[in-house]
């Protein structure tokens, strides 16, 4: 992995570069916040993604090395993990931590980082890389927004219930007791219509207790009960923020008819957290801002707050074929669903440049294979739909619907009213209920 200049060396990371790697990006990330002092709390992150983090190891960061010295001064890391998109395995790499030391900046090494994680991850068959950062930066490294993340409002701490919940439902502190509990409450949610990170028992027991109590990415989790049953979760920020605000990245609810009790419980429970995190803050407790989408049941059942944008999330793919092939059974279970057969025994999708063949058999999908694309889509008669890749990205990923992608990619073109009910029906919106694992 050596780069063509004779000063860097890009290698995989290791587990002896945690000091350097962690005063590098504790002396890179978040300065704004830290008054450009190192930030103890990516420090403590970073120290734990490269000692006992359940899902990462070492070599997940990759390292630029300064050959004159041996030192680490740029690097990066793929936290790899499977998502799910209603029910079909996805996995992802969640980009973190890119950041190059100041003196050694323009040197084109983030470029190169992402070079070599790239190739890492098409050799692996990672489809997907999903990062959140600097506004437009990612672009140039083949990122388009197509995920949106956040835009719940935010509920202001006089808003939030004192009382209520009621038939029984209560929200205490989790303790590593509850991980089987809360695994099987992921594995449940796994099959459900969104796109999910679902965590297993020993990932939930690194949540509950597993970080250094500095981490920038340690959360509190709580379960929300009815007598010893485990009915749901809540995962919050272990402090407030500057503005005195008390995040909420997750919450979940076994049974759908709980959440409008579950909803106030929860509220209730977060406004008591807000306060007691006032003391150790040093400043009052303001406000709960969920990082969820508008439409989750904790924010819809919940108190009215102030409105936010979504934010939007980078996302990669080196591959939308094979991206379109991993969904094949959401594809044919959705069409079923809607009692729709396809007419002919193959449908083409080119995406300019390669094609998907999908191949039906009695109607249903049997197959989605790699073609070559046409010279020109748009004029070849055997071509269905030609869709750009990264329209064809956001469309997989439930971010926008067809309707939407022909508003605004002119280079989307459909043969037919026929194909066009088809790929509407296999690509409806999907909501986002993803808290990633980093
Ligand atoms: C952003 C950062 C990683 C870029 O590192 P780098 O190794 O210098 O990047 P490269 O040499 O590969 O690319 C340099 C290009 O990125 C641009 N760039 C650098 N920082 C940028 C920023 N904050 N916003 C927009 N563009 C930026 C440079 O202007 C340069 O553009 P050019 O090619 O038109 O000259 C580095 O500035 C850094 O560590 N920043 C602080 C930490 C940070 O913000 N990390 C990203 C968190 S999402």
């Amino acid at each position: 992995m050596t780069g063509e200049s004779d000063r860097y060396v890009v290698r995989p990371g290791q587990a002896s570069d945690a000091i350097m790697l962690a005063r590098l990006h504790a002396s890179v990330q978040l300065q704004a916040v830290s008054g450009g002092q190192p930030h103890p709390g990516i420090a403590a992150w970073v120290e734990d993604l490269l000692d006992g983090h359940p899902s990462v190891a070492p070599d997940d960061f990759l390292v630029a090395e300064d050959t004159a010295t041996g030192h680490p001064v740029a690097s990066l890391v793929g936290l790899r993990q499977d998502w799910r998109l209603a029910g079909v395995r996805l996995p992802v790499a969640q980009i973190e931590l890119v950041g190059t030391a100041p003196e050694h900046r323009g040197n084109r090494l983030t470029e190169r980082l992402f070079a070599a994680l790239h190739e890492r991850h098409a050799a692996e068959r990672v489809p997907l890389q999903v990062i959140e950062g600097i506004p437009y930066f990612y672009r140039r490294l083949g990122y388009d927004y197509a995920l949106a993340n956040d835009g719940a409002p935010t509920v202001s701490a006089g808003a939030l219930p004192t009382d209520g919940g009621g038939d029984g439902l209560t929200v205490r502190p989790a303790t590593v007791a509850d991980a089987d509990d809360l695994a099987g409450i992921d594995r449940r949610l796994a099959d459900g219509n969104a796109l999910v990170c679902p965590r297993d028992a020993a990932v939930w027991r690194y949540e509950i207790a597993g970080r250094r109590p500095a981490d920038l990415a340690r959360r509190v989790v709580a379960v929300l009960v009815h007598g010893d049953d485990v009915r749901g979760y809540l995962v919050h920020g272990a402090r407030l923020s500057a503005a005195g605000e008390l995040l909420v990245v997750a919450a979940a609810c076994t049974r759908p008819a709980d959440w409008p009790q579950a909803a106030t419980a929860m509220h209730k429970y977060l406004g008591h957290v807000g306060k007691r995190y006032e003391a150790s803050a040093g400043r009052p407790f303001t406000a709960v801002r969920p990082i969820l989408d508008p439409e989750h049941p904790l924010v819809r059942l919940g108190p009215p707050g102030v409105p936010r944008r979504p934010r939007g999330w980078y996302v990669r793919t080196a591959d939308p074929v094979d991206l379109l092939a991993r969904l094949q059974p959401l594809l044919r279970a959705r069409w079923d669903a809607a009692d729709l057969r396809w007419h002919e025994p193959a449908m083409t999708i080119d995406m300019y440049g390669r094609a998907a063949r999908l191949e039906f058999a009695g109607g249903e999908l049997a197959a989605v294979t790699p073609v070559r694309g046409a010279v020109s889509p748009s004029t070849e008669p055997e071509t269905h739909a030609a869709i750009p890749p990264g329209a064809l990205l956001q469309l997989a990923l439930g971010h926008r619907t067809l309707p939407e992608v022909l508003d605004i990619w002119p280079d989307c073109l459909l043969r037919d009213r026929v194909t066009e009910h088809f790929l509407t029906t296999a690509f409806p919106q999907v909501p986002v209920r993803v808290w990633p694992r980093n």
